[in-house]
């Protein structure tokens, strides 16, 4: 990867930044034991950042190609001039190909191109690409700042929650999504404690979530994967709140691995669950679950913890990173444009079209 370390002042709300011409990005992958940003400088360097994790979380992946596009047009503009439509197309792809679960990433890119497509061949395109790109940045801010809003006036509180994966700022241009919720429920009075799943096995719960929430002085407790059934069972938790990286045309979930068994042993137990989501996210291309492309990983992920094996030698993996929770368990789909209960393919379609 073409990259440099540099310190800067890192916080959850900046991990993507455009600065001195560039895209800098805190890298996840070693948060919380040190905190640093890689400087990148090539779409091609954007792409691998994404597929090795740097940079994770649907609307972070998204936002980040589309500032990846900026260094495209640069390159390619200073190589073919007023042939730079064609010269971007290979970068476009690189940017395309990096991860497959969360539709915002082809969603950005495609809005993107659309501007893209709009552009004088002869004029350096850099500009505008940025402005656009900013634009992106800035509405998923605002999407954040508003589904707090809208999904925590849902929690009847004081009560605790269960969320899985990291969908907070990191993942996100800002603020997050259920950590957005969770920030503002929390402030409101309505949530008395928040569990985080550690989410294996790239920990995004026990490394991510639990950093953010405790900068923003929210009390965390963690939870193996596995116990959130037990924590249920006890009682005290109101409601599973969680993110997404792509909903289906009728109310299908995909989110991290482990969101699936989450929604079961919720609806086991009457409590409700939460999917709290910008619209682009939403894709009405695909019909149902069953139509998302679920990314598969390298086995060296449940092999290993870090650089050291912890599986017997001779063990086979299947090590799917996403999976999809049916419409039918989830109470509420949270979106800037709105809330839908009980979604189905009518209520996603009326809210697409308001
Ligand atoms: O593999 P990751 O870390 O990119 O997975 C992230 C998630 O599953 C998040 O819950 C989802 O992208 C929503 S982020 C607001």
């Amino acid at each position: 990867m073409e990259a440099d370390h540099i310190a800067l002042n890192p916080s959850p709300d900046n991990a993507i930044a455009w600065h001195a011409k560039q895209l800098w990005l805190l890298d996840q992958r070693k948060l919380p034991a040190s905190a640093e940003y890689l400087e990148l400088r090539s779409a091609e360097a954007t792409a691998d950042a994404i597929r090795e994790m740097v940079v994770r979380g649907a609307p972070a992946i998204g936002i980040t190609a589309a500032y990846g596009v900026v260094l495209a047009a640069r390159t390619a503009y200073a190589a073919a001039g007023s042939g730079w439509k064609s010269a971007i197309q290979l970068d476009l792809g690189r940017l395309r190909d990096s991860r497959p679960t969360a539709v915002n990433l082809f969603w950005a890119l495609d809005r993107m191109r659309g501007l893209i497509d709009s552009l004088d061949d002869e004029a350096n395109p850099e500009p505008q690409l940025l402005q656009e790109a900013e634009q992106i940045h800035a509405e998923d801010v605002a999407a954040n700042r508003c589904m707090g809003e809208l999904g925590a006036a849902l929690i009847d509180g004081p009560t605790g929650v269960i969320t899985h994966c990291n969908a907070g700022a990191l993942a996100t241009g800002g603020y997050g999504t259920a950590l957005g919720v969770i920030r503002n429920a929390h402030a409101a009075g309505r949530i008395n404690k928040v569990y985080a799943d550690e989410t294996r096995p790239w920990l995004q719960g026990a490394r991510l979530t639990a950093w953010e929430l405790l900068a923003d002085a929210i009390p965390v407790t963690l939870l193996a994967d596995g116990a959130a059934a037990n924590r249920m069972a006890q009682g005290g938790v109101g409601w599973i709140i969680v993110g997404s990286d792509r909903i289906a045309a009728n109310g299908d979930v995909a989110n991290k691995i482990g969101t699936f068994s989450l929604a079961v042993v919720a609806k086991y137990h009457g409590v409700k669950v939460m999917v709290v989501a910008p619209t682009s996210t939403i894709d009405m291309q695909v019909a149902s679950g069953k139509e998302i492309p679920i990314e598969v990983r390298g086995g060296d992920e449940l092999l290993c913890c870090g650089a050291q094996r912890i599986a017997a030698e001779g063990a086979e993996v299947w090590n799917p990173v996403f999976d999809v929770t049916p419409a039918e368990l989830v109470d509420a789909i949270v979106t800037e444009k709105g809330v839908v209960l009980s979604p189905n393919v009518e209520k996603m379609r009326q809210l697409m079209e308001s």
